[in-house]
């Protein structure tokens, strides 16, 4: 069984990914009830955190519940990784990690992210520096390469396990790629297939279908598969691919009350968590997917992405549980 530092996991692990505005700790609980194994919070600015800016450190709450969870942190300065890596232990979490994939152009642009991959010696002393750091195993979530002409990642997993990572997860597509074309999990596997690894190896990128976790799995050996797409606004693909491992079955799609019951949840946290205003706006984007494929919806869609006030948003569900409770889901 795979484990990352003294965290136990099962079997072939399912992973949420970090998502920025995505990943926040009632999407996380959500994800951890239907079966996610372990949770990350979207990527946090190093550089905010030691500013204390406010957005960023509200990013660093988390709930018992979701554990474990992994802090994820991003930056290409030394001192201010450290420094974030101190503030980010005072939170709790049961890992960190650090981003080294992210390929929007403000990251990359300052070497952060992705851009690291340009630069593989301040990568691995980066990493190496955080691992020294703190208590908490590290691990790094990052990319094939740069572009297709420079995927070195065998030798980068080799070098980030060497100086001390407890796990790696990998998307398969490289910086240049952004999210274009299909995830390539063939050197994913070859950095698993590196008899000098010990540590789990992840994959990642466009795990979507039961099938296509089995696939990763069987036919590609890795450890366990990080989540992302497939997850918003459908917090069940966690359930649903693990009882495809079971059974070989798919299971039938969560009906209507369930998926009202968690946009509702999903709602009630993120108020408690952030205030009203903040709550209703940030859940919003979660109900297109939890109501997908109901024809004629727009009408309810409307009224629960465009009221600031959750009262609006709570009748809006009930109407949808009245009208459409019967609706079965292909
Ligand atoms: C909305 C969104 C936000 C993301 N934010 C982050 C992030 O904060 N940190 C990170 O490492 N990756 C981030 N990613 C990348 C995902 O973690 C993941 O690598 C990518 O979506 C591929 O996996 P998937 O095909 O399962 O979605 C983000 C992706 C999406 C779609």
């Amino acid at each position: 069984m795979p484990k990352i530092g003294n965290i136990e996991l099962p079997d072939f692990p399912l992973l949420l990914a970090p998502m920025e505005d995505v990943s926040d700790p009632p999407f996380r609980a959500l994800c951890k009830e239907q079966g996610a194994d372990v949770v990350y919070t979207e990527f946090i600015s190093s550089e905010g955190l030691i500013r204390d800016a406010a957005k960023s450190v509200l990013k660093l709450d988390i709930y018992e519940k979701e554990r474990p969870v992994g802090i994820q942190i991003f930056g290409a300065e030394l001192d201010s990784m450290l420094q974030a890596v101190d503030i980010v232990e005072q939170s709790n979490p049961d890992i960190i990690d650090i981003n080294f994939g992210c390929p929007v152009k403000k990251v990359v642009c300052k070497n952060a992210g992705a851009g690291i991959l340009r630069d593989i010696p301040l990568m691995v002393k980066l990493t190496e520096e955080i691992v020294k750091r703190t208590k908490l195993p590290v691990t790094v979530k990052t990319r094939l390469g740069w572009d297709s002409n420079s995927i070195k990642i065998v030798e980068v997993a080799e070098r980030l396990q060497d100086v001390g990572i407890m796990a790696i997860s990998i998307h398969g597509r490289t910086r240049v790629q952004m999210y274009k074309g299909e995830a390539d999990w063939r050197p994913i596997a070859e950095v698993k297939n590196n008899q000098r690894m010990q540590i789990p190896v992840f994959g990642n990128g466009d795990v979507d279908t039961p099938e296509a976790a089995a696939k990763m799995r069987d036919e590609f050996g890795l450890d366990g598969a990080m989540i992302g797409r497939a997850s918003i606004g459908y917090p069940w693909f966690f359930k649903e691919v693990k009882h495809y491992f079971e059974t070989g079955k798919h299971l039938d799609p969560p009906t209507m009350p369930e998926r009202v019951d968690a946009a509702r949840r999903h709602l009630q946290m993120a108020i408690d968590w952030k205030g009203e205003k903040l709550g209703v706006f940030e859940t919003r984007r979660h109900y297109t997917n939890y109501f997908k494929g109901i024809p004629h919806f727009k009408e309810y869609r409307t009224k629960m992405v465009t009221s600031d006030d959750a009262v609006d948003v709570f009748a809006a569900f009930d109407e949808v549980l009245e009208k459409f409770g019967d609706f079965q889901f292909a």
